[in-house]
């Protein structure tokens, strides 16, 4: 089963608008080198007050895809209405996002996110034909407790209840364990290899396999140039969501280069 890689880079709450322009531009030209078919799926989600300095940059080799794409970092499920501080899907799609990330272990921690409304999240985004990237992981102390497979698992459950299995293949989902994030400590390839194996088992329990089979499941935390090559080269793992090396373009784009040597071999 081949599943085209996908490089995503997850700014955060960070860089003015001039610096996002400025970090778009150092990617925009080191895609422009390539077509989208031999590029990964690349994605940047900037803050919602730097969509205005980045755009999608359709292929033109008359392939159709996207050299690089654009991601919103969170949505709310309803369309429009009385939810201050909220961005609704359709917003972040006329603000030409084609991705959303949702469900982040930040926004979980700190915003204090459930599952169900992850669940909400997941299908206003497939509602609005674009495709959720969700986020799941566990804490440190949840690993070492060894509860790992089955906190994922229920985070992956809640989060695809009730979508159908073909908006399950379309989705993303990224496992990004906490105590990996930021922390300049990656998880053992192996071992996040492992991991996703875990998750794509069951999404094929709850969607079939052959959603489980199409579904592209990224791992993130702490991922470096020094790390992308052993991560791309493992069985189940499809890409990364990078947060610090996605803020340098050189760092961002020698890991989309990396991956293409991988995923070339
Ligand atoms: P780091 O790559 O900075 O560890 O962040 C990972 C992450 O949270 C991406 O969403």
């Amino acid at each position: 089963m081949s599943r085209k890689p996908i490089i995503a880079g997850n700014w955060k709450m960070n860089l003015l608008q001039s610096d996002a322009k400025a970090l778009f531009d150092g990617i925009s030209s080191f895609v422009s080198n390539y077509t989208a078919t031999q590029l990964p799926t690349v994605i940047i989600a900037p803050v919602f007050t730097s969509l205005n300095q980045v755009h999608a940059i359709p292929c033109d080799c008359g392939c159709g895809g996207n050299k690089l794409s654009i991601a919103g970092q969170n949505c709310h499920w309803e369309k429009s209405g009385a939810y201050t501080g909220e961005v609704s899907v359709e917003m972040l799609k006329d603000a030409g996002c084609s991705y959303v990330i949702i469900g982040h272990s930040e926004r979980r921690q700190y915003f204090s996110e459930t599952d169900e409304m992850i669940n909400k999240k997941a299908k206003a985004i497939l509602a609005n034909g674009l495709i959720p990237i969700i986020c799941c992981g566990e804490t440190l102390e949840q690993r070492e407790s060894g509860v790992t497979d089955t906190w994922l698992a229920s985070q992956i459950r809640a989060a695809l209840k009730d979508i159908s299995s073909e908006d399950v293949a379309k989705s993303v989902i990224a496992y990004e364990p906490i105590w990996a994030i930021g922390t300049g400590k990656s998880c053992d390839a192996q071992e996040a290899n492992r991991t996703i194996k875990m998750i794509r088992k069951t999404v094929a329990d709850v969607a079939g396999q052959s959603a489980a089979d199409s579904i592209r499941i990224l791992y993130g935390g702490s991922v470096k140039p020094a790390t992308i090559e052993e991560q791309m080269s493992m069985s189940d793992i499809d890409g990364a969501l990078i947060g610090g090396a996605s803020l340098k373009a050189d760092s961002f784009n020698e890991i989309i280069e990396k991956t293409m040597k991988v995923a070339a071999v």
